[in-house]
Protein backbone atom coordinates (compact mmCIF):
# COMPACT_ATOMS: atom_id res chain seq x y z
CA UNK A 1 0.00 0.00 0.00
CA UNK A 2 1.19 3.35 -0.71
CA UNK A 3 0.49 6.56 1.20
CA UNK A 4 0.70 10.18 0.75
CA UNK A 5 -0.96 13.55 0.02
CA UNK A 6 -4.36 13.11 -2.42
CA UNK A 7 -4.77 17.21 -2.09
CA UNK A 8 -3.45 20.17 -1.02
CA UNK A 9 -4.18 23.52 -0.51
CA UNK A 10 -3.29 27.35 0.34
CA UNK A 11 -4.72 30.30 1.98
CA UNK A 12 -2.71 33.74 3.45
CA UNK A 13 -3.96 36.65 4.78
CA UNK A 14 -5.75 39.03 2.74
CA UNK A 15 -3.62 42.19 3.41
CA UNK A 16 0.19 42.92 1.99
CA UNK A 17 3.37 45.09 2.37
CA UNK A 18 6.25 45.12 -0.24
CA UNK A 19 9.32 45.35 1.30
CA UNK A 20 10.25 48.41 -0.50
CA UNK A 21 7.79 50.40 2.00
CA UNK A 22 9.83 48.82 4.90
CA UNK A 23 13.32 49.22 3.40
CA UNK A 24 12.17 53.25 2.89
CA UNK A 25 11.07 53.90 6.48
CA UNK A 26 14.18 52.23 7.62
CA UNK A 27 16.87 54.08 5.33
CA UNK A 28 18.15 51.31 3.43
CA UNK A 29 18.73 50.05 0.61
CA UNK A 30 15.46 47.13 -0.82
CA UNK A 31 18.07 45.65 -2.22
CA UNK A 32 18.68 44.03 1.10
CA UNK A 33 15.55 42.62 1.34
CA UNK A 34 14.76 41.44 -2.36
CA UNK A 35 17.98 39.83 -2.82
CA UNK A 36 20.58 39.30 0.39
CA UNK A 37 17.58 37.59 1.49
CA UNK A 38 15.07 37.19 -0.97
CA UNK A 39 11.78 38.46 -0.20
CA UNK A 40 9.67 40.66 -2.28
CA UNK A 41 6.12 40.87 0.41
CA UNK A 42 4.69 39.93 3.22
CA UNK A 43 1.37 39.02 4.06
CA UNK A 44 -0.46 41.01 7.17
CA UNK A 45 -3.55 40.08 8.67
CA UNK A 46 -6.65 42.11 9.12
CA UNK A 47 -7.18 42.06 12.53
CA UNK A 48 -10.00 40.01 11.91
CA UNK A 49 -8.35 36.73 10.59
CA UNK A 50 -5.70 34.69 12.04
CA UNK A 51 -4.74 30.82 12.07
CA UNK A 52 -7.86 29.96 12.86
CA UNK A 53 -9.53 31.60 9.46
CA UNK A 54 -6.58 31.28 6.78
CA UNK A 55 -6.35 27.16 8.14
CA UNK A 56 -9.84 26.92 7.69
CA UNK A 57 -10.21 28.84 4.53
CA UNK A 58 -7.87 26.43 3.31
CA UNK A 59 -9.13 23.18 4.71
CA UNK A 60 -12.14 24.34 3.23
CA UNK A 61 -10.94 24.16 -0.34
CA UNK A 62 -10.22 20.14 0.40
CA UNK A 63 -13.42 19.30 2.03
CA UNK A 64 -15.52 21.22 -1.03
CA UNK A 65 -13.67 18.59 -3.22
CA UNK A 66 -13.65 15.69 -1.38
CA UNK A 67 -16.23 15.73 1.27
CA UNK A 68 -15.78 15.18 4.59
CA UNK A 69 -16.13 11.35 4.57
CA UNK A 70 -13.64 9.07 5.71
CA UNK A 71 -11.92 12.12 8.06
CA UNK A 72 -11.52 10.69 11.78
CA UNK A 73 -8.90 12.76 12.64
CA UNK A 74 -7.80 16.81 12.34
CA UNK A 75 -4.18 17.54 13.30
CA UNK A 76 -3.80 21.74 13.12
CA UNK A 77 0.26 22.44 13.12
CA UNK A 78 1.26 25.57 14.11
CA UNK A 79 3.65 28.05 16.51
CA UNK A 80 1.22 31.07 16.17
CA UNK A 81 -1.83 29.19 18.19
CA UNK A 82 -4.43 31.05 19.97
CA UNK A 83 -5.57 29.37 23.41
CA UNK A 84 -3.27 27.58 25.84
CA UNK A 85 -5.53 24.75 25.85
CA UNK A 86 -7.99 24.16 23.38
CA UNK A 87 -6.57 23.05 19.81
CA UNK A 88 -7.25 25.60 17.35
CA UNK A 89 -8.31 22.74 15.11
CA UNK A 90 -11.38 22.78 17.28
CA UNK A 91 -12.47 26.02 15.63
CA UNK A 92 -11.94 25.14 12.12
CA UNK A 93 -13.70 21.44 12.59
CA UNK A 94 -16.93 23.50 13.57
CA UNK A 95 -16.34 26.22 11.41
CA UNK A 96 -16.52 23.47 8.44
CA UNK A 97 -19.15 21.56 10.37
CA UNK A 98 -16.92 18.23 10.13
CA UNK A 99 -18.46 15.17 12.11
CA UNK A 100 -18.04 14.50 15.76
CA UNK A 101 -16.67 11.29 15.43
CA UNK A 102 -13.05 13.04 14.24
CA UNK A 103 -10.01 13.25 16.69
CA UNK A 104 -8.82 17.05 16.66
CA UNK A 105 -5.42 18.24 17.88
CA UNK A 106 -2.87 20.96 17.77
CA UNK A 107 0.91 20.10 17.34
CA UNK A 108 3.82 22.12 18.31
CA UNK A 109 7.41 22.36 17.48
CA UNK A 110 8.25 25.80 16.20
CA UNK A 111 8.48 25.46 11.82
CA UNK A 112 8.68 21.60 12.23
CA UNK A 113 5.27 20.31 13.35
CA UNK A 114 3.51 20.05 10.32
CA UNK A 115 5.66 17.35 9.29
CA UNK A 116 5.20 15.87 12.76
CA UNK A 117 1.60 15.69 12.12
CA UNK A 118 1.96 14.04 8.13
CA UNK A 119 4.12 11.31 10.01
CA UNK A 120 1.55 10.83 12.55
CA UNK A 121 -0.97 11.17 9.78
CA UNK A 122 0.87 8.24 7.45
CA UNK A 123 0.67 6.00 10.55
CA UNK A 124 -2.80 6.25 11.59
CA UNK A 125 -3.50 5.72 7.72
CA UNK A 126 -0.79 2.68 7.60
CA UNK A 127 -3.11 0.93 10.75
CA UNK A 128 -6.64 1.25 8.26
CA UNK A 129 -6.30 2.13 4.92
CA UNK A 130 -9.94 3.85 5.16
CA UNK A 131 -9.24 6.24 7.61
CA UNK A 132 -8.65 9.81 5.54
CA UNK A 133 -6.67 12.63 8.17
CA UNK A 134 -6.90 16.22 7.66
CA UNK A 135 -3.44 18.50 8.44
CA UNK A 136 -3.70 22.12 8.59
CA UNK A 137 -0.40 23.97 9.09
CA UNK A 138 -1.29 27.63 9.43
CA UNK A 139 1.10 30.03 11.11
CA UNK A 140 1.20 34.34 11.27
CA UNK A 141 5.03 34.92 11.48
CA UNK A 142 5.56 37.70 14.44
CA UNK A 143 9.08 39.14 15.58
CA UNK A 144 9.21 42.67 17.56
CA UNK A 145 9.63 46.04 15.32
CA UNK A 146 12.78 47.11 14.29
CA UNK A 147 14.64 43.81 14.95
CA UNK A 148 16.56 41.86 12.19
CA UNK A 149 13.69 39.20 12.03
CA UNK A 150 11.47 42.32 10.70
CA UNK A 151 11.65 41.75 7.19
CA UNK A 152 11.20 37.78 7.68
CA UNK A 153 7.66 38.01 8.77
CA UNK A 154 4.19 36.53 7.20
CA UNK A 155 1.34 34.09 7.15
CA UNK A 156 -0.02 31.48 5.39
CA UNK A 157 -1.90 27.99 5.62
CA UNK A 158 -1.66 24.80 4.29
CA UNK A 159 -4.06 22.23 4.12
CA UNK A 160 -3.66 18.63 2.98
CA UNK A 161 -5.30 15.17 2.91
CA UNK A 162 -3.49 11.93 3.71
CA UNK A 163 -4.73 8.84 2.72
CA UNK A 164 -3.86 5.38 0.85
CA UNK A 165 -2.87 5.39 -2.83
CA UNK A 166 -2.88 9.44 -3.03
CA UNK A 167 -3.01 10.66 -5.99
CA UNK A 168 -0.65 13.81 -5.03
CA UNK A 169 2.34 12.58 -3.57
CA UNK A 170 3.15 8.89 -2.23
CA UNK A 171 5.27 9.46 0.73
CA UNK A 172 8.39 7.28 1.11
CA UNK A 173 8.82 5.43 4.09
CA UNK A 174 12.69 6.48 5.14
CA UNK A 175 13.45 9.70 6.75
CA UNK A 176 16.54 11.13 8.57
CA UNK A 177 15.79 12.76 11.91
CA UNK A 178 17.79 15.10 13.92
CA UNK A 179 16.79 16.76 17.45
CA UNK A 180 19.24 18.99 19.56
CA UNK A 181 18.18 21.02 22.77
CA UNK A 182 19.27 24.83 21.67
CA UNK A 183 18.29 28.34 21.67
CA UNK A 184 18.27 29.70 18.11
CA UNK A 185 14.65 31.13 17.90
CA UNK A 186 11.88 30.85 21.05
CA UNK A 187 8.73 32.23 22.06
CA UNK A 188 8.25 32.44 25.75
CA UNK A 189 4.64 32.48 26.86
CA UNK A 190 4.36 36.13 27.68
CA UNK A 191 5.70 37.14 24.68
CA UNK A 192 3.14 37.31 21.27
CA UNK A 193 6.56 38.32 19.25
CA UNK A 194 9.40 35.53 18.87
CA UNK A 195 12.88 35.88 19.92
CA UNK A 196 15.46 34.73 17.78
CA UNK A 197 20.08 34.65 17.62
CA UNK A 198 19.73 35.45 14.29
CA UNK A 199 23.17 34.12 12.56
CA UNK A 200 23.40 31.43 14.96
CA UNK A 201 19.75 29.86 13.93
CA UNK A 202 21.59 30.25 10.46
CA UNK A 203 24.27 28.09 11.58
CA UNK A 204 22.06 25.56 13.39
CA UNK A 205 19.57 25.08 10.21
CA UNK A 206 22.43 24.21 8.11
CA UNK A 207 23.92 21.99 11.01
CA UNK A 208 20.68 19.87 11.50
CA UNK A 209 20.26 19.74 7.38
CA UNK A 210 23.36 17.97 7.53
CA UNK A 211 22.62 15.64 10.84
CA UNK A 212 19.41 14.61 9.24
CA UNK A 213 20.74 14.25 5.38
CA UNK A 214 23.48 12.17 7.28
CA UNK A 215 20.90 9.87 9.05
CA UNK A 216 18.70 9.67 5.85
CA UNK A 217 21.98 8.29 3.80
CA UNK A 218 22.53 5.89 6.89
CA UNK A 219 18.89 4.16 6.87
CA UNK A 220 19.18 2.92 3.01
CA UNK A 221 17.31 6.90 1.74
CA UNK A 222 17.63 7.62 -2.06
CA UNK A 223 21.15 9.22 -3.53
CA UNK A 224 21.64 12.72 -3.97
CA UNK A 225 21.13 11.85 -7.88
CA UNK A 226 17.86 9.74 -7.50
CA UNK A 227 15.73 13.42 -6.54
CA UNK A 228 14.96 15.84 -8.89
CA UNK A 229 13.98 18.40 -6.76
CA UNK A 230 14.28 19.72 -3.08
CA UNK A 231 12.03 21.67 -0.95
CA UNK A 232 13.17 23.14 2.04
CA UNK A 233 11.75 25.17 5.09
CA UNK A 234 12.22 28.58 3.88
CA UNK A 235 12.30 31.17 7.02
CA UNK A 236 13.32 33.44 3.95
CA UNK A 237 13.87 32.10 0.51
CA UNK A 238 17.78 32.59 0.87
CA UNK A 239 17.84 29.77 3.44
CA UNK A 240 16.82 27.17 0.86
CA UNK A 241 19.42 28.58 -1.73
CA UNK A 242 21.98 28.48 1.31
CA UNK A 243 20.79 25.10 2.52
CA UNK A 244 20.97 23.65 -0.96
CA UNK A 245 24.37 25.13 -1.50
CA UNK A 246 25.49 22.67 1.93
CA UNK A 247 23.31 20.14 0.66
CA UNK A 248 24.99 19.53 -2.65
CA UNK A 249 28.32 20.38 -1.01
CA UNK A 250 27.88 17.68 1.98
CA UNK A 251 26.50 15.27 -0.69
CA UNK A 252 29.49 15.73 -2.92
CA UNK A 253 27.32 16.59 -5.66
CA UNK A 254 29.03 18.99 -8.60
CA UNK A 255 26.59 20.76 -9.83
CA UNK A 256 27.17 24.80 -10.55
CA UNK A 257 24.75 27.58 -9.45
CA UNK A 258 22.21 27.30 -11.96
CA UNK A 259 22.01 23.51 -11.82
CA UNK A 260 21.55 24.02 -7.89
CA UNK A 261 19.06 26.77 -8.55
CA UNK A 262 17.06 24.69 -10.89
CA UNK A 263 16.43 22.34 -8.10
CA UNK A 264 14.57 24.67 -5.94
CA UNK A 265 13.65 27.49 -7.86
CA UNK A 266 9.78 26.81 -8.48
CA UNK A 267 9.76 25.89 -4.81
CA UNK A 268 10.68 29.65 -3.52
CA UNK A 269 7.98 31.65 -5.52
CA UNK A 270 5.11 31.81 -2.78
CA UNK A 271 7.28 32.11 -0.17
CA UNK A 272 8.81 34.91 -1.56
CA UNK A 273 5.53 36.82 -1.40
CA UNK A 274 3.60 34.98 1.34
CA UNK A 275 6.67 35.65 3.66
CA UNK A 276 7.57 33.55 7.03
CA UNK A 277 4.70 30.98 7.50
CA UNK A 278 6.79 29.11 9.93
CA UNK A 279 5.20 25.38 9.73
CA UNK A 280 3.55 25.74 6.78
CA UNK A 281 6.30 27.30 4.95
CA UNK A 282 7.55 24.06 3.36
CA UNK A 283 4.08 23.06 2.32
CA UNK A 284 3.81 26.17 0.84
CA UNK A 285 6.77 25.52 -1.32
CA UNK A 286 5.64 22.03 -1.91
CA UNK A 287 2.67 23.51 -3.58
CA UNK A 288 4.65 26.15 -5.67
CA UNK A 289 6.79 23.53 -6.79
CA UNK A 290 4.23 21.89 -8.28
CA UNK A 291 2.54 24.87 -9.48
CA UNK A 292 5.46 26.53 -11.28
CA UNK A 293 7.95 23.99 -12.38
CA UNK A 294 7.78 24.24 -16.00
CA UNK A 295 8.52 20.73 -15.98
CA UNK A 296 6.38 17.46 -15.61
CA UNK A 297 7.28 16.07 -12.46
CA UNK A 298 5.11 13.01 -12.59
CA UNK A 299 7.25 10.16 -11.46
CA UNK A 300 9.74 12.42 -10.07
CA UNK A 301 11.26 11.90 -6.15
CA UNK A 302 11.33 15.35 -3.92
CA UNK A 303 13.12 15.49 -0.73
CA UNK A 304 12.12 17.26 1.41
CA UNK A 305 14.44 19.30 5.05
CA UNK A 306 11.51 20.08 7.40
CA UNK A 307 13.28 22.44 10.28
CA UNK A 308 11.84 23.60 13.12
CA UNK A 309 14.01 25.69 15.86
CA UNK A 310 14.67 24.52 18.78
CA UNK A 311 15.56 22.22 17.13
CA UNK A 312 13.91 19.29 15.28
CA UNK A 313 14.29 18.91 12.53
CA UNK A 314 13.26 15.69 9.45
CA UNK A 315 14.83 14.99 5.71
CA UNK A 316 12.57 12.50 3.67
CA UNK A 317 10.98 11.94 0.54
CA UNK A 318 7.81 11.76 -1.56
CA UNK A 319 7.78 10.53 -5.46
CA UNK A 320 5.04 12.88 -7.69
CA UNK A 321 1.76 10.77 -8.70
CA UNK A 322 0.98 10.90 -12.33
CA UNK A 323 -2.22 13.42 -12.78
CA UNK A 324 -1.12 15.68 -10.09
CA UNK A 325 -1.28 19.03 -12.41
CA UNK A 326 -4.90 18.38 -12.88
CA UNK A 327 -5.41 18.56 -8.76
CA UNK A 328 -3.76 21.81 -8.24
CA UNK A 329 -5.19 25.09 -8.36
CA UNK A 330 -3.00 27.21 -9.59
CA UNK A 331 -4.78 29.88 -11.24
CA UNK A 332 -6.67 30.38 -7.91
CA UNK A 333 -3.23 30.22 -5.72
CA UNK A 334 -1.73 33.39 -7.70
CA UNK A 335 -4.90 35.03 -8.26
CA UNK A 336 -5.23 34.61 -3.90
CA UNK A 337 -1.57 36.02 -3.75
CA UNK A 338 -2.56 39.17 -6.55
CA UNK A 339 -5.90 40.41 -4.76
CA UNK A 340 -4.10 41.12 -1.51
CA UNK A 341 -4.89 44.36 -0.25
CA UNK A 342 -1.03 46.60 -0.61
CA UNK A 343 -0.95 48.59 2.87
CA UNK A 344 1.18 51.09 3.25
CA UNK A 345 4.08 50.92 6.17
CA UNK A 346 2.19 53.12 8.87
CA UNK A 347 -0.70 51.18 8.74
CA UNK A 348 1.43 48.21 8.85
CA UNK A 349 3.44 48.84 12.21
CA UNK A 350 0.23 50.29 13.85
CA UNK A 351 -1.58 46.65 12.87
CA UNK A 352 1.74 45.34 14.44
CA UNK A 353 1.46 47.29 17.72
CA UNK A 354 -1.94 46.56 17.90
CA UNK A 355 -1.90 42.73 18.40
CA UNK A 356 -0.70 43.20 22.14
CA UNK A 357 -2.83 46.25 23.39
CA UNK A 358 -6.00 43.86 22.92
CA UNK A 359 -5.04 41.31 25.48
CA UNK A 360 -6.84 40.31 28.43
CA UNK A 361 -9.70 42.07 27.28
CA UNK A 362 -13.18 41.58 25.15
CA UNK A 363 -13.38 43.16 21.93
CA UNK A 364 -15.17 43.16 18.69
CA UNK A 365 -13.01 43.45 15.19
CA UNK A 366 -14.46 45.33 12.06
CA UNK A 367 -15.49 43.33 9.19
CA UNK A 368 -12.95 43.69 6.90
CA UNK A 369 -11.11 40.35 5.75
CA UNK A 370 -12.49 39.35 2.32
CA UNK A 371 -12.49 35.80 2.99
CA UNK A 372 -14.45 32.95 3.91
CA UNK A 373 -13.97 33.18 7.34
CA UNK A 374 -13.70 36.34 9.83
CA UNK A 375 -12.57 36.21 13.83
CA UNK A 376 -14.95 38.88 15.50
CA UNK A 377 -13.73 39.31 18.52
CA UNK A 378 -13.66 37.95 22.01
CA UNK A 379 -16.36 37.62 24.51
CA UNK A 380 -15.62 36.31 28.03
CA UNK A 381 -12.34 35.06 27.19
CA UNK A 382 -14.10 33.29 24.18
CA UNK A 383 -12.70 33.56 20.84
CA UNK A 384 -16.08 33.97 18.00
CA UNK A 385 -15.43 32.82 14.44
CA UNK A 386 -17.92 33.85 11.64
CA UNK A 387 -18.42 32.39 8.30
CA UNK A 388 -18.96 35.58 5.98
CA UNK A 389 -21.74 34.88 3.93
N1 LIG B 1 21.82 44.23 -1.79
C1 LIG B 1 21.94 42.90 -1.85
N2 LIG B 1 22.21 42.12 -0.76
C2 LIG B 1 22.40 42.75 0.41
C3 LIG B 1 22.30 44.14 0.54
C4 LIG B 1 22.00 44.90 -0.63
N3 LIG B 1 21.87 46.24 -0.59
N4 LIG B 1 22.52 44.45 1.84
C5 LIG B 1 22.74 43.29 2.50
N5 LIG B 1 22.67 42.25 1.64
C6 LIG B 1 22.80 40.83 1.94
C7 LIG B 1 23.90 40.47 2.91
O1 LIG B 1 25.16 40.38 2.27
C8 LIG B 1 23.42 39.13 3.42
O2 LIG B 1 23.66 38.14 2.48
P1 LIG B 1 24.42 36.77 2.89
O3 LIG B 1 23.62 36.15 4.03
O4 LIG B 1 24.35 35.92 1.66
O5 LIG B 1 25.77 37.15 3.33
C9 LIG B 1 21.89 39.31 3.46
O6 LIG B 1 21.61 40.45 2.62
C10 LIG B 1 21.32 39.63 4.85
O7 LIG B 1 22.07 40.66 5.39
P2 LIG B 1 22.53 40.61 6.93
O8 LIG B 1 23.11 39.26 7.24
O9 LIG B 1 23.35 41.80 7.23
O10 LIG B 1 21.09 40.77 7.59
P3 LIG B 1 20.67 40.84 9.10
O11 LIG B 1 21.79 40.42 9.99
O12 LIG B 1 20.01 42.13 9.36
O13 LIG B 1 19.50 39.73 9.17
C11 LIG B 1 18.85 37.46 9.50
C12 LIG B 1 19.57 38.45 8.58
C13 LIG B 1 19.72 37.20 10.72
C14 LIG B 1 18.63 36.17 8.76
C15 LIG B 1 17.49 38.07 9.92
O14 LIG B 1 16.65 38.21 8.81
C16 LIG B 1 16.78 37.27 10.99
O15 LIG B 1 17.05 37.40 12.19
N6 LIG B 1 15.78 36.43 10.58
C17 LIG B 1 15.01 35.65 11.47
C18 LIG B 1 15.71 34.35 11.86
C19 LIG B 1 15.65 33.31 10.77
O16 LIG B 1 14.83 33.34 9.88
N7 LIG B 1 16.55 32.31 10.87
C20 LIG B 1 16.58 31.22 9.91
C21 LIG B 1 16.93 29.91 10.55
S1 LIG B 1 15.80 29.55 11.91
C22 LIG B 1 14.39 28.97 11.13
O17 LIG B 1 14.41 28.60 10.01
C23 LIG B 1 13.12 28.94 11.91
C24 LIG B 1 12.27 30.08 11.51
O18 LIG B 1 11.38 29.95 10.67
C25 LIG B 1 12.55 31.38 12.12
Amino acid sequence: MTIGISDIAFATAHQVLDLQQLADAQGIDVGKYYIGIGQSEMSVPFPDEDIVTMGADAAAQIIARHGADGIRTLLFATESGIDQSKSAGVFVHGLLGLGEHCRVVELKQACYSATAALQFALGIVARDASEKVLVIASDVARYALDTSGEPTQGAAAVAFLVTADPALLEIEPVTGLHTDDIHDFWRPNYLSTALVDGKYSLAAYLGALEGAWTEYQERGGAAFADIARFCYHQPFTKMAVKAHDRLCKVAGAELDKEQRLAQIAASLQMNRRTGNSYTASIYVGLLSLLERDGADLAGERIGFFSYGSGSVSEFFTGVVRPGYRELLRTARDAATLDDRVAIAHARYRALHEAVDAVQGSDYETAAETPGPYRFAGVVDHVRRYETRG
